[in-house]
This record gives structure tokens, sequence and C-alpha cells, in this order.
């Protein structure tokens, strides 16, 4: 997910000075924080059962497109056209028949998207799924996505550009044509060279990092535009089987060589350009991030603290620093890893589920997190223009739209053998629903989801219910949640290895099972934001009173000294029965007032 739309590129040494500007205008105006998304990929040889597991969440603010759809393979005419549209990803992402995918059909009050681009289609385009961007496909290529920032920007066309070919674009074009990550590579490296890549913004955004898996092995895609607006920069490198990476809104390719490639795969232009701007000269170490990343955005740490932590749980004998000086240019973190034990589904569903709990930066600790331990931090309001400072990031938020974990499995039919772990809403709170590429359809409560109308057929709406109910007294609700959605995933393995024997025969059947399955989630959240709301109402657990935390009492007399707070509130009552009352019987035992005075 790319953050909101901003303003084109300016020389590099104006652009402090604007920065400054911009973010003082920013301050006043509407405060906009960076918004971007988490990938990890795990390769074969560092997975249990042997399956590439590729993951991505999709944080936006609140206004993404949560949608996940499945795009039918086709047959195209020979001379046929593709059409290539704007990268809308708010809700609706696409409205128009082009795509020929009946969720995207317009209502009579909408008027369909026009293309700003053509370019020749193929034969035949596969099957997949997807969400903002494509996800998996037939032949169990999978993708995900993490905007980056980049030296360069572009307009798209129709916006005063020439470049038409976003991230979003390019996943889909890879999910039609691509049967490897490979060929996946290639094919959106050359359209992007070819019809120009345009990210989101100037200063951040900008560029744009895939993540694309197969059944056999993996690979780190970069891409920003070039210094033209009309062409692009890529670069892409196989990540070493055994190996496990991470992606977290900054390039993480380091020194690129063009001539293996078995390992490497690029635009040669990014010699001449890094050379033609006095970046690089030809015989020195070529750093692909240092030249061509604008480094993290948001604040430092934006990056580096979700490759340390995904990287601390993965390998925790590897002791990676915490601290670094500038990640553009220090690299404190590896391209990949080898993860001390091998990697389970589970492990990379719980990195997508985390919040720094345990380290010093655990989100759900401390004043912060208020009384209940809650690692949602809000964003807008006048705090943020007031008070200068920001969170940590954590890989879960609670304005992820979806987020889910492909599974490439190459022991199995590809149609049986793809699978997306899809979670609707933040990952801390949701639910992974499995769903093969081979499925005739979806479940209708993951195909719907305006996320300005609260719709109880949607899934993305029964996930935030829930999640948004657990602010009430999360460190207790979130409880009650991972005992569902564990319960629920372990079915959904189970049903998994059942659906695999199967699937093939008869794919009917797969689809039935996989939609019951989902609609049973679906069904069973509604009852759990019930349930939750009868056990926490108005601070009580099962109607017992429980109040708060004695630390979050006795911190409160800190932070806001001298007027509210608990210890340093109103005093006793003077000495009357009712204080004798108070002291005596206070927490032991319920007694009415009446009773109070006679004792
Ligand atoms: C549109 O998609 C449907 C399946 O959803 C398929 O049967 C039909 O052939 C497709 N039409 C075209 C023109 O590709």
């Amino acid at each position: 997910m790319r953050p909101p739309w901003q303003p084109l590129p300016l020389p590099r040494l104006l652009r402090p000075l604007l920065l400054g500007i911009a973010f003082f205008l920013s301050c006043i105006t509407t405060p906009t924080l960076v918004r971007a998304c988490t990938t990890i990929l795990a390769t074969p040889g560092s997975t249990v059962d042997g399956s590439t597991l590729n993951s991505h969440s999709n944080d936006g603010e609140g206004t993404v497109d949560p949608r996940l759809v499945r795009i039918a393979a086709a047959d195209h005419e020979p001379n046929s056209l593709r059409d290539i549209f704007f990268a809308y990803e708010e809700y609706p992402r696409y409205i128009g028949y082009s795509r020929n995918v009946s969720e995207y059909f317009p209502s009579k009050d909408q008027t369909p998207f026009a293309p700003i681009g053509r370019i020749p289609q193929v034969p035949h385009t596969f099957a997949y799924f997807e969400e903002t961007y494509g996800v998996i496909n037939e032949k169990q290529v999978s993708i995900a996505e993490s905007t980056c920032s980049g030296v360069f920007g572009a307009k798209p066309a129709g916006q005063g550009g020439k470049a038409i070919m976003s991230v979003d674009t390019l996943s889909q074009l890879a999910m039609e044509r691509a049967a490897t990550a490979r060929e996946a590579v290639q094919i959106m490296g050359d359209l992007a060279v070819k019809y120009g890549f345009y990210g989101a913004g100037s200063f951040e955004g900008t560029a744009e990092s895939l993540l694309v898996g197969d059944p056999n092995e993996g690979w780190v895609f970069h891409i920003l535009p070039d210094d033209t607006g009309t062409s692009a920069i890529w670069v892409a490198q196989k990540v070493p089987d055994g190996h496990v990476t991470i992606v977290a809104n900054m390039f993480i390719i380091r020194e690129v060589n063009l001539a293996d490639s078995e390992n490497f795969l690029g635009s040669p232009n990014m010699f001449s350009i890094a050379q033609s701007k006095g970046w690089w000269t030809p015989g020195s170490k070529f750093d692909f991030t240092a030249i061509f990343s604008d480094g993290e955005y948001a604040h430092k740490f934006y990056t580096g603290r979700r490759i340390w932590r995904a990287y601390d749980i993965l390998a925790p004998s590897s002791k990676f620093p915490t601290t670094y000086k500038d990640i553009r240019y220090s690299s404190p973190y590896p391209f990949s890893i080898a993860p001390d034990t091998k990697v389970e589904l589970a492990t990379v569903m719980a990195i997508m589920r985390d919040s720094l709990e345990g380290t010093p930066f655990d989100m759900t600790a401390g004043l912060a997190a208020g009384p209940f331990g809650s690692p949602d931090r809000w964003i807008g309001g006048d705090g943020e223009s007031k008070v200068a400072g920001n969170w940590e990031r954590p890989i879960a938020l609670f304005r992820t739209s979806d987020s889910y974990v492909a599974q490439s499995r190459k022991w199995l039919p590809a149609q049986v053998g793809g699978l997306v772990w899809f979670g609707p809403h933040g990952a801390h709170a949701t639910v992974y629903v499995p769903f093969a590429i081979g499925m005739q359809d979806l479940p209708p409560a993951y195909k719907i989801g305006n996320p300005s109308k609260l719709d109880r057929r949607s899934a993305y709406w029964a996930h935030r219910y829930v999640e948004n109910l657990a602010n009430l007294r999360w460190s207790d609700m979130i409880k009650d949640i991972r005992a569902q959605s564990s319960k629920w995933e372990e079915t959904s393995k189970a049903l998994v290895g059942k659906v695999d024997q199967i699937g093939l025969k008869d794919p009917k059947k797969m689809t039935d099972l996989y939609i019951a399955n989902a609609n049973g989630v679906i069904k069973s959240w509604w009852k759990l934001a019930d349930d939750l709301m009868e056990k926490y109402a108005d601070g009580n657990v099962y109607g017992k009173p429980v109040g708060y935390p004695a630390w979050w009492l006795q911190a409160a007399i800190l932070a806001h000294p001298p007027v509210v707070g608990y210890p340093n509130g109103p005093p006793p009552v003077p000495s009357t029965a009712m204080q004798m009352f108070n002291r005596k019987h206070r927490g032991r035992k319920e007694l009415k007032p009446q009773e109070a005075l006679v004792s």
C-alpha cells in the first residue's frame, strides 16, 4: 500500500528546505503520516513443509478497498489490447467491465474508469486472486507488496505524466502472464521500462518493492521511475534457498551483479543513470539501496525495527543490533537470513500479528498502551500537530485493510496447492482462512466491504468490528480473540489436508468446503463481537467490575499532576459510617448501604 498522493520531485538540494516547509504546512492543514505495508518471504528450504510462504499486509488509512476477488483465466483474440487503468486503491479500486470481474461492474450511479493506456494482450491469461495487488495465480506464483522511498518520482499518464504502469497494474500483469517467479520479475521489469513506472509521491512512496514467490524459489523485486519519468529502473535478487527475507517500506537489495543472472535480474540503465548523476563511478561498489532509495520514510526505525523484529523472531541467535546510524548507508541487517529453526505457516502469521511484545519497544506495555495494553496508536487529531514525536512502527496495525500469507506447494497440483491464507483487517485480531487458487468462486463475505459503510455481510467489517471492540479491554479481550483465531486456523489446516486429497478431482467440492469454512468464521466472528460485549461491557468481566490495573492508577499521578488521576483525586469522605464501611468492605463483599450503616 502506498501513501496518499504527494507533490512531484524537486532537485535534491532543495529537498530538506522544501520538506521542512511541506512538513510545516502539513502540520497546520491535514497532518499526514506515511502509511505502508510489511512483506515477508520464506523460501521452500526454510520452511517445515517445503512450501514457499509469501506474506503481505495492506496498511492504508481505513479507506483502502479490502475485497479479495478472483480473476478468471481467459483466452484473447490475436491483436487484442489490454486496458491499463490508474491505480486507485481506495474503495472501489476499479469500476468497469474491461477487467471482466463481476464485483467491479458499475452500479447504476457509477461511471466506469477510463483507461490511461493500452498494451498488447497475450493469447492466454491465468486465473488469480487479487486484493489491491495480485496475490497468487494458478501457477502458484505469489506476490507481496511494500511501498518504498525512491530518488525519482514520475506522474502517471492523465495527470501530467507519461508513465502508465503502477505497481498494482504490474502485479496484475505478472499474475496474468507469469508461470514462475523469475518470469514474473522479468515481465514486470520489461513492461515498466517500456511503458514507464509511476509511484505515488515524491519524497516518499515513489518506488515499490514486491516479493515474488513460486513453488521453487523467491525473489525480491525493486522498482522506481527513471530520471525522465517515462521508463523505469529495476532490480531483482533471488532469495537464497533456506533463507527468509523481509521488506518493510525500504529497498534491501545492496550490491548488484547482473552478470550473475542466476541470482540477479535488472535494467542496465541503473548503472548509466547512477553514473550520470555522479552517484557512482565504474569500478566502485554499486549499492542499489544507497543509490536509489531515499531511506526510511516517516521516521528512523520505521523500516529497521520491523526487519530487526522479524529476524529476531526467526533467528534469535543472530542478535542483530536494535540501532544504527542511517539504514540507507549502514546496512545493519542482511538481505536475508537462515532461520534458527524451520519456519511454520504459523510462524509467519505470528510475525504478521506482532506488536513488538516482550521487547524494549513493546506496544502493549506502558502508559502509551493505556490501562489495558492496546498496541493500537490512532492517527490524526491535534496531537500529531501539537506534539512532536513518533510511535514505534510494529508489523501489525489496526489500519490494515487485509493481510495474507500466500503458500505455494510444489508437491501438489497447482490448482489445489496454491493457497492464500487471507485475513481481513488488522493481522493482530484476524483469522487467516485458506482459499485454493482452483476454487471456482470465493465466499461473498470476502468479496464485499466498503470501509465507509458498515456491512454485516462483510468479512472485513466482522473483523474490523471485533478488533475495535477489543480496545475496550485489549489485554483480556485479545486472549479471547486469539483463542478463536487459533481454533479456526487449526480447523482450517485440517481442512486443507482433507481438500488436498479431493480438490483436483472435484473442484466444486473444494470450492464448497473452503467457502463453508470461511462462512463459519464470519458467523462466529459476529457472535464473538456479541460475546465480547456481553462479557466486558462497562468495565466488567461477566458482570463483575474489574476496574483498572494498580500500575496504571499509580502512573496517572505522574502523567497528570495535580488535577486528575486516581491517587491524587478527591480525598475520602470525612469519617462517617460510609467511610468505615468502605475501609472494611471494599473489594471484598457487596453490601447495601443500609447494611453498611449498621456495621
Ligand atoms: C469473463 O469471465 C467469465 C467468468 O467469470 C468467463 O466465463 C468469460 O468467458 C469471461 N469473458 C471474457 C470475454 O473473457
